[in-house]
C-alpha cells in the first residue's frame, strides 16, 4: 500500500511533503521520492529504504510538489523504480498508487513512438501518455490519459512549468486537506492531519485540480461540488482508520484485499501460467505460522480439485525430512518472504530437485529470488502482528492454484469462479455480525482454555482460529479434528473449556452434529461456526455465529474471517496489547 502527498501553498513544499510522507510510514515501503516545482523545473528525489529525519532533505525550493511512499507491486524496490516518475522532457513528474492492469501493451505502444522508459514500473506509462497528450492544458491531458488506463489508480501529476497539481482517482483512496491558503493532497488522512482538519474524500472518478488557493473538482468532465468534512480524529487514530488496532482495520480490509488479489489473477479466466507444474507428480508446501494453516487448506484444494497428493511440512520440520523430490513442486508460503526457516527450505528443496513456487505478499524479498516462480498476494502491508488479511489473499491464490491445476474446463469451474468473484460481498456478510460475535467474546474472555473442532477442511479453519485466539488474547487454545476428541482430549473437557465448532455444508456436516452432541454432553460451551441457512445446529449448542453460506470449500474465507474477529474481542475483552502480542514479531528472520 503506496502513500501519496502532494503540496500547493506557500510552504517550502519538500518539508511539507516530507512530513506527510512520514505520517503515511505506517503503512508500509521500501523505498520513497519527492519531485518539486522549481524555476520551471522539476527537481527530484528518490531513496531506498526508511525517510529517517526529514531535515537531512532538502529537494529545491518551491511551493507545489508530490511525494510517493512505494511498497513495490510491480518491479523491484529500488531508486529508479521509485515514484515520482517523469516522462520524456522531464517536465511532467507522476505519484501513483494502484495498478494499471494493461501497461504492457501501452508501454509497447509508447515505445514504437519513440517513447523511452527508465523503471520497470507500471506508473512510468502515465507520465508518457500525458506527454503526449499535453498541449498546454494539464487537466485536459491527465483527463485524456486515464481515458487509456485500465486498473485502478489514485496519481497526482505536476507539470514543471506551472503551480498547479491534477489528481485522479479510481478505485484507490485519495483525500484532499483545505487549509487557509495551502492544499494538501494524501492518500490517507493522517498525512493532512498536521496543516488543516477540514478534508474532502475524493470519488471515484473524479478529477481535481489544486491551484494556489483554490481547487475545483470534475466528474464526467463536469464540475462538481464534495462536502467538505472536519476530522474528528488525531493523528494515531486517523492512522488506524478510526478503528481501535491496525488487527481490526486489517480484518475490515479483507473485501478489498481479496478484490486486488482477483483482480490480479482472474478476469474472464484464471490468468496464472501454471508451466511449473507441468509433469509434477506431487506437491509440498513448506510454511511456518499462519502460512502452514494455509497450506493446510491448499492441500485440501489441491487433492480435492486437482487430485495430486500434497504434502505439508512445517519449514523447520522439513530441514530433517530431506525427501527426494524430482517430480515435486515445492510451494513456499510466505507472506514476508523473509521467514528464516522457510527460505532455508526452499532451498533444500531446490538441492532436492523440486521445482519451487512461492506464494508472497512482499515483491523483491528474499523469498522470490529464491523461488523458480513466484505468485503475489495483494494484501498491502499488515502491521499487526497476528496475520488476517494476509492469510486470507494467500487463500484467494491457493482456490485459483488449486482450480488451474485441476484441468477442469471454464464452464465446468463457472460456478466455483462466480462464488470467488461475490467472495468480497460474502466477507462483508461476515463483517457485519460483528456485534453479535464482540457479544460472544465477551462470554468467553473469562475461560483459559479453549478447544477449537472441525472435520475437512474444517479441521485447518479451526487450527489457525485457535491459533489467532492464543496469540493476541493469551487464553490456551488447541485445535483437534473432531474425530480426535475421543482419543485424548476428551479428558480436557468440561465446563471451563469452550469448544468452537467450525461446521462445513458437506459430508461432514451430519457426523459433526454428532460430535457436538458429545462435547455438550460433557458440559462444554460449544459455539458453532455455520451458514446463515442452518436450522438444526441451534438445537445443540450455546452460541451460533453465522456467516453467508458458500461451497464447504470458501468457508476457509467465511468462518476464518469469524474465527479472527472471534479472537480479536476476545482479546479486548481481556484487554491485552493486540497488536503486538508479548514475545511475538511479525517477521521470525532467525531460525
Ligand atoms: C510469524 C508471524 C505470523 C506468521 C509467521 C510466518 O510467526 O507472527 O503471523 O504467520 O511468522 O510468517 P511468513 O511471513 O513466512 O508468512
Amino acid at each position: 500500500m503506496c502513500g501519496i502527498a502532494g503540496y500547493i501553498g506557500f510552504r517550502r513544499a519538500d518539508e511539507v511533503i516530507i512530513s506527510a510522507l512520514k505520517r503515511l510510514e505506517y503503512r508500509g515501503y521500501d523505498s520513497w521520492g519527492v519531485a518539486v516545482r522549481h524555476e520551471n523545473e522539476i527537481r527530484l528525489i528518490k531513496r531506498m529504504g526508511a525517510i529517517g529525519d526529514e531535515k537531512t532533505y532538502s529537494v529545491a525550493e518551491g511551493n507545489a510538489g508530490i511525494g510517493h511512499t512505494r511498497w513495490a507491486t510491480h518491479g523491484k524496490p529500488s531508486e529508479i523504480n521509485a515514484h515520482p516518475h517523469t516522462d520524456c522532457s522531464g517536465k511532467i513528474a507522476v505519484v501513483h498508487n494502484g495498478i494499471i492492469s494493461n501497461f504492457q501493451s501501452l508501454k509497447e505502444e509508447l515505445e514504437s513512438r519513440g517513447h523511452v522508459f527508465s523503471s520497470e514500473t507500471d506508473t512510468e506509462v502515465i507520465a508518457h501518455l500525458i506527454e503526449e497528450f499535453y498541449k498546454g492544458d494539464l487537466r485536459e491531458a491527465v483527463e485524456k490519459t486515464i481515458g487509456r488506463l485500465k486498473g485502478s489508480y489514485a496519481l497526482v501529476v505536476m507539470h514543471a512549468e506551472k503551480d498547479e497539481l491534477v489528481a485522479a482517482r479510481y478505485k484507490s483512496p485519495l483525500v484532499l486537506g483545505v487549509g487557509d491558503d495551502e492544499l494538501i493532497i494524501a492518500s490517507d488522512v493522517p498525512a493532512i492531519l498536521d496543516y488543516t482538519s477540514r478534508v474532502v474524500y475524493l470519488e471515484d472518478g473524479d478529477l481535481l485540480v489544486l491551484m494556489k488557493g483554490d481547487f475545483e473538482i470534475f466528474s464526467d468532465g463536469r464540475k462538481v461540488n464534495r462536502k467538505v468534512e472536519t476530522i474528528p480524529w488525531s493523528i494515531e487514530d486517523a492512522e488506524k482508520g478510526g478503528y481501535e488496532h491496525f488487527m481490526l482495520k486489517e480484518i475490515h480490509e479483507i473485501p478489498r484485499v481479496i478484490e486486488d488479489t482477483l483482480f490480479e489473477y482472474l478476469s474472464d479466466d484464471i490468468e496464472i501460467d501454471i508451466s511449473f507444474a507441468a509433469g509434477v507428480s506431487e506437491v509440498t508446501f513448506i510454511a511456518c505460522g499462519t502460512s502452514y494453516h494455509a497450506s493446510l487448506i491448499g492441500k485440501h484444494l489441491i487433492e480435492k480439485l486437482a487430485g495430486i497428493p500434497v504434502r505439508v511440512e512445517f519449514a523447520s520440520e522439513f530441514i530433517y525430512h530431506q525427501p527426494p523430490m524430482h517430480r515435486t513442486l515445492a510451494i513456499a508460503i510466505t507472506q514476508s518472504g523473509e521467514t528464516a526457516d522457510t527460505l532455508e527450505a526452499m532451498r533444500i528443496a531446490k538441492k532436492l530437485g523440486a521445482r519451487t513456487l512461492a506464494i508472497v505478499n512482499v515483491l523483491g524479498s528474499t523469498a522470490t529470488r529464491i523461488a523458480d516462480h513466484v505468485l503475489y498476494t495483494r494484501a498491502g502491508p499488515e502491521i499487526s502482528v497476528a496475520a488476517t488479511k494476509s492469510f486470507i489473499a494467500q487463500l484467494i491464490v491457493l482456490y485459483l492454484v488449486a482450480l488451474k491445476l485441476s484441468g477442469m474446463t471454464k464452464s465446468e469451474m463457472e460456478g466455483l469462479l462466480d462464488e470467488l468473484r461475490i467472495m468480497p460481498e460474502l466477507v462483508k456478510g461476515v463483517l457485519e455480525h460483528e456485534d453479535e460475535i464482540r457479544a460472544i467474546a465477551e462470554k468467553l474472555s473469562d475461560y483459559g482454555n479453549m478447544m477449537y473442532i472441525g472435520r475437512g477442511i474444517g479441521v485447518p479453519i479451526a487450527m489457525e482460529g485457535a491459533l489467532k485466539m492464543k496469540e493476541i488474547s493469551y487464553i490456551h487454545a488447541e485445535a483437534y479434528p473432531a474425530g480426535e476428541l475421543k482419543h485424548g482430549p476428551f479428558a480436557l473437557l468440561g465446563e471451563r473449556t469452550p469448544v468452537i465448532a467450525s461446521l462445513t455444508p458437506d459430508e461432514t456436516y451430519e457426523i459433526m452434529l454428532g460430535n457436538i452432541k458429545e462435547v455438550k454432553a460433557r458440559e462444554s460451551i460449544v459455539v458453532a461456526v455455520t451458514g446463515h441457512d442452518d436450522a438444526e445446529v441451534e438445537k445443540y449448542v450455546d452460541h451460533v455465529i453465522r456467516v453467508p453460506r458458500t461451497d464447504a470449500l470458501f468457508t476457509a474465507v467465511t468462518h476464518s474471517v469469524a474465527l479472527q474477529l472471534l479472537a480479536y474481542h476476545t482479546a479486548k475483552a481481556r484487554g491485552c496489547e493486540i497488536d503486538k502480542p508479548r514475545n511475538l514479531a511479525k517477521s521470525v528472520t532467525v531460525e
